[in-house]
């Protein structure tokens, strides 16, 4: 996937691009990042990014016209339109669904925004506007680099084990269960039996059931939502028993 990210503060996302799993997906030609600095398309000396809201008002609005001729650069460097992400407060809730189907784009252009917002014409420009959560950050630099990760790990190869990303928290609609390593015991604490004997049949059947437990005690809301078989269904019922049996004891 070729991806745009169009900032004013660049130097914020190397050190991000050249860490870990982006880094290798970039060495390994499964993503490319161009890092396009909006300063650049100011058209003064001072290079001006930003401007006094109209009406008044405390904070500056970033003007438009840097933002519309990075967002041009962009479309003559690609080829073709790109698909264009706002990020701001104001947009749909990014999530892991949002993030899966984001990855199956050929391009995706991310728009950082500073200052107390955007004129309301760059948002003209884009095909998505995206907020990482509800709360308000300095800027989108932080939530880009949120983008640009959670949608990185759909791709096909970035991670090194391509079963990882769909067992994660989130993937089915659920929350992972609990994880173990070595040592058995640590502290008094012991790695549940199950996990110690092979029986993967056995194994598989704890984890769903950990997963729904976790799931129903953190995020009952997402088991709403979740696409849950006849097997989910009777271990959460499993789960539902055993939790009141431990609130009575
Ligand atoms: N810019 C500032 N805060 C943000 C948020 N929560 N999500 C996306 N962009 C933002």
């Amino acid at each position: 996937m070729k991806v745009y990210i169009l900032t004013l503060f660049p130097e914020m996302f190397r050190p991000v691009l050249e860490s870990s799993i982006l880094k290798r997906a970039r060495e390994r030609g499964l993503i490319a990042v161009t890092l396009v600095n909006i300063r650049d398309f100011a058209h003064d000396a001072h290079k001006t990014v930003d401007d006094y809201p109209y009406g008044g008002g405390p904070g500056m609005v970033m003007k438009p016209e840097p933002v519309y001729e990075a967002v041009e650069w962009v479309e003559k460097d690609l080829g073709r339109k790109p698909y264009v992400i706002l990020l701001t407060p104001q947009g749909q809730k990014f999530t892991g669904a949002v993030a899966r189907r984001l990855a199956c784009l050929r391009d995706m252009t991310l728009v950082a925004g500073h200052y107390e917002g955007f004129d309301e014409r760059i948002r003209y420009l884009a095909d998505a506007e995206m907020s990482i959560g509800d709360y308000v950050l300095t800027g989108g630099e932080l939530p880009a680099m949120v983008v640009l990760d959670a949608v990185s790990r759909f791709i096909p190869g970035v991670l090194g084990d391509e079963e990882s990303a769909m067992e994660d928290s989130f993937s089915d609609g659920l929350l992972e269960g609990p994880q173990y390593t070595r040592p058995p015991e640590y502290r008094g604490m012991r790695v549940p039996d199950v996990l110690l004997t092979g029986d993967h049949r056995a194994v598989e059947r704890w984890r769903r059931k950990a997963s729904l437990r976790r799931t129903l005690e953190r995020r009952p809301d997402l088991l709403k939502e979740a696409c849950l078989t006849y097997e989910d269904r009777r271990l959460l019922e499993e789960v539902m028993k055993e939790r009141q049996k431990e609130t009575q004891e």
